[in-house]
């Protein structure tokens, strides 16, 4: 059995997401810990409402690498396989991206490259594209720029506000972040260059 290390600053919805279906067998994986850097996030108490190993690891005051080096010896003491960014609003630095290679995803509101970074959903409202969505990727060393797993589209309505699209988006976010981490646990991901591939 696989662990994933879930990492999450807020509301936690995507970790719930993965919880559920692993609770619903259809992730052949347990969830070792959940790591937040934020005190007050909502997915860290329901980690452990749900009986969860949940750390809080406060990042204030440290620079990115002495923090980031926090995060990794933790998540190399609860021996995780897969790292998942769930919401977790900072970039990685090197450090931690070397010490997973290939094995951190993340997930990202809208259909990368389009609108990398913070409030995607915004980004794509106030461009006036008329198709975005979700991306799960597997982390590098940019920001938002690595080879892509799985995306999934959503269209812009009439009468669209931030708020009505990023729900519908979230709802694709919750499909498709399970459906990533299955593949990656499958061992069936080839990764060249940008490129992945699935053998059947
Ligand atoms: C999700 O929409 C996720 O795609 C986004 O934060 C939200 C977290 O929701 N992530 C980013 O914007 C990363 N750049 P959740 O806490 O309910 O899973």
């Amino acid at each position: 059995m696989k662990n994933l290390g879930i990492l999450l600053s807020g509301r936690g919805s995507n970790f719930e997401a993965i919880a559920r279906n692993i609770q619903a067998g259809t992730i052949p994986a347990r969830i070792a810990v959940v790591i937040s850097n934020k005190e007050d996030a909502a997915g860290l108490s329901r980690a452990n409402e749900m009986g969860l190993k949940s750390l809080f690891l406060p990042s204030k005051g440290k620079d990115r690498e002495t923090y980031d080096r926090e995060v990794v010896a933790s998540l190399k003491e609860y021996q995780v396989d897969l790292v998942c960014l769930a919401g977790f609003m900072r970039v990685l630095s090197p450090y931690f991206v070397r010490a997973f290679p290939g094995r951190i995803l993340n997930i990202h509101p809208a259909l990368l490259p389009a609108f990398p970074g913070l409030d995607a959903q915004k980004q794509a409202l106030d461009y006036g594209v008329q198709f975005t969505g979700c991306t799960v990727h597997v982390v590098d060393e940019g920001v938002d720029t690595g080879p892509i797993i799985r995306q999934a589209v959503v269209p812009i309505e009439a009468g669209d506000t931030v708020e009505s699209l990023s729900a519908r988006i979230l709802t694709e976010e919750h499909r498709i972040y399970s459906e990533a981490i299955r593949l990656m646990l499958s061992g069936r991901v080839r990764i060249e260059g940008r490129r992945a591939t699935f053998e059947p």
